[in-house]
């Protein structure tokens, strides 16, 4: 749910020493530059000029025991300059679940920054950006969750994750990218409702053929709906021409046609694993098809060389979150920045958070 604009813009660019002296922020720079690994885009100038901000972040987060997660599509200043951990949507639900800090503070969007409210509903949860949406969970409200039950009585509704506590409140079962196809298999009876994404709805229909009838929705992932089965056979057929074997990963929120050019799919953090496990076998060409942090996040951590060819497409949410309002809602939040959740809300959507822990493992 998008909470309240800030009154003002934040302060941007706040950038002093607080107090840490030249060689300190020397160091943190090359730190910063060498855990990147982009020198090009992350020159050293830049990784000096972030460098009082990861430092003062890193303390505080220290004295006031917080744990700091961030998702994969986040900025390479936050994913390798302050976090504790980076992953995917369904990992990092699982670490704010188990971690022992009694402070979260999510970098990410909303949707994110609520679930991992609602798996630890004592702990403060922090989000940064209180206004970064996703064109998923704006997409759907609880009243189209009960329109739904009412047109299929009793047929299971499962939610992806990229919902809103309100609607995650109204289904069975929630999924991530990670593992929808097996929760959805496991699922009793010959139908279910998908919400909201129709591109990962039709490719779990799919999947599903001759075994369950999926009922879908209409939202879609404005990031990965830019990408085409056209698009991607062009570069396949350049490549292929040019005696380049192509292998080509894509996000499960592809359009079908997409999914069917591709050799792997998977949520960002499989892409990224498999991207690196088949550079290290030799297979350098690989062609990402997905938001850009995961492929910051696998020139940061493959250990060999390889060409990632193409493109990929910025998540204008996803990037909302800089250094500032990390440090801002760890200095003194907003109101907004605390994720709170109404008590009714917040157990009913539990209770389709759990069933998905209990299916997934
Ligand atoms: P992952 O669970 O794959 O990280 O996906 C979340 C998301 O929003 C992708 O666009
Ligand atoms: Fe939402 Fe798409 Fe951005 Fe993920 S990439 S947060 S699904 S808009």
């Amino acid at each position: 749910m998008v909470i309240d604009m800030p009154a003002a813009p934040l302060p941007r660019g706040m950038i002093g020493t607080f107090g840490y002296s030249e060689k300190e922020i020397e160091k943190e720079a090359q730190r910063l530059q060498f855990a990147i690994k982009q020198p090009m885009r992350w020159s050293i100038e830049i990784c000096r000029s972030l460098a009082p901000m990861t430092l003062e972040i890193n303390r505080l987060k220290r004295e006031k025991d917080v744990f700091l997660i961030a998702h994969s599509y986040q900025t390479p200043d936050i994913t390798y300059g302050v976090a504790d951990s980076v992953a995917d949507s369904y990992a990092l639900s699982k670490e704010a679940r188990d971690a022992s800090q009694q402070t979260i503070l999510f970098s990410s969007v909303r949707f994110m920054a609520e679930t991992a409210k609602i798996v630890s509903p004592h702990k403060t949860v922090l989000h940064p950006s209180p206004d970064a949406g996703c064109s998923l969970s704006d997409s759907i409200e609880a009243e189209d969750v009960i329109a739904l039950k009412e047109k299929y009585p009793g047929v299971p509704v499962v939610c992806y994750i990229n919902t809103s506590a309100a609607v995650k409140a109204e289904c069975d079962v929630c999924v991530t990218s990670s593992n929808y196809l097996r929760i959805c298999e496991k699922l009793p009876g010959d139908q279910l409702i998908f919400v909201p994404d129709r591109f990962m709805g039709r490719h779990l229909q799919n999947s599903l053929e001759g075994k369950k009838e999926v009922i879908l929705y209409d939202g879609e992932c404005e990031v990965h709906a830019e990408f085409t089965g056209p698009k991607i056979r062009t570069w396949k057929k350049n490549m292929n021409d040019n005696g380049i074997d192509l292998v080509v990963l894509s996000h499960p929120e592809c359009d079908a046609e997409v999914l069917a050019e591709s050799d792997f799919i998977g949520s960002s953090e499989l892409l990224m694993n498999e991207a690196i496990s088949l550079a290290r076998k030799g297979r350098r060409n690989l062609m990402l098809i997905t938001e850009c942090g995961t492929a910051d996040r696998v020139l940061a951590e493959a250990e060999d060389h390889l060409n990632l060819m193409g493109t990929c497409v910025m998540c204008r949410h996803m990037k909302k979150t800089q250094l500032e309002d990390i440090l801002e809602s760890l200095t003194d939040p907003r109101p907004s920045q605390i994720v709170e959740i109404d008590e009714d809300t917040l157990n009913r959507a539990s209770k389709t958070l759990d069933e998905m822990f209990r299916l997934a493992e």
